[in-house]
């Protein structure tokens, strides 16, 4: 892992207590079947296991990223609880009704809500559970499809206005600051001007990264 991932996923960690608030919301849930979808290279997965007694299956297409993840698990003695699959949600071979909990952030929006809302559907367990990690913005307009594909918003946990500002990009930002003075190894970041764009990106429009865990139940169709 090079030090600019490992930075970020250092930065990229300060959102878990988000992630545990929202895990804790739910009803307690014996030896749950949970699905980590669009795991990458498993912060969540990792958390997932001190989260819950189930088993967890963890899938992605990137295969570098399902290799980062399956080392993270040798070394943490976590082979009887996670197994990963290189997998495409859209062409997953799931049995129907399989999954208890469904958990995903940041990646429904890469594959599209209602072809993924629709899969995670079949999946799921009536009574199953489907939490995204989403910006509120872009939740907004998928708002309808929720009761369309057979789900109810049971809840909507917001996080911290701004945090993606305050815990992440301003940290990553002074980071670079450093690095621009000299006072950091120009090396540890490969290109610092694409991280830079971003960064500009989002200051400009702060308000769309807000974000929100939000809970959906699936119901009988
Ligand atoms: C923004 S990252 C989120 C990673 C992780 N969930 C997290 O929060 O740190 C999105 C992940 O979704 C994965 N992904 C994108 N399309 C996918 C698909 N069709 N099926 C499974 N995973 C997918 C990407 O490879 C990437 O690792």
């Amino acid at each position: 892992m090079s030090y600019k991932e490992s930075y970020t996923q250092q930065l990229r960690s300060n959102f878990l207590k988000y992630t545990r608030k929202a895990f804790k919301s739910l009803p307690k849930m014996e030896k749950p079947r949970v699905l980590d979808l669009g795991c990458g290279s498993g912060l969540l997965t990792i958390e997932l296991t001190n989260l819950t007694n189930g088993d967890i299956i963890a899938i992605d297409i990137d295969k570098g990223l399902l290799d980062q993840l399956n080392k993270k698990i040798e070394e943490r003695n976590l082979t009887n609880r996670i197994t990963t699959k290189r997998m495409d949600l859209l062409k997953n071979d799931f049995q129907d009704n399989y999954f208890d909990l469904i958990w995903e952030e940041g990646v429904v929006q890469l594959i599209g809500f209602k072809k993924s809302f629709k899969v995670c559907h079949r999946i799921l367990k009536v009574g199953g559970y489907l939490v995204l990690g989403q910006a509120i913005k872009t939740m907004d307009k998928n708002q309808d499809l929720i009761t369309k594909c057979g789900f109810e918003l049971i809840k909507q946990l917001n996080w911290p206005e701004d945090c993606w500002w305050t815990e992440y990009y301003e940290p990553l930002e002074r980071k670079i600051k450093e690095i621009r003075e000299e006072k950091e190894n120009p090396d540890i970041f490969e290109n610092i001007s694409v991280i830079e764009a971003e960064i500009r990106m989002v200051k400009t429009k702060l308000k769309d990264s807000d974000c929100a865990h939000y809970i959906l139940l699936k119901k009988r169709k």
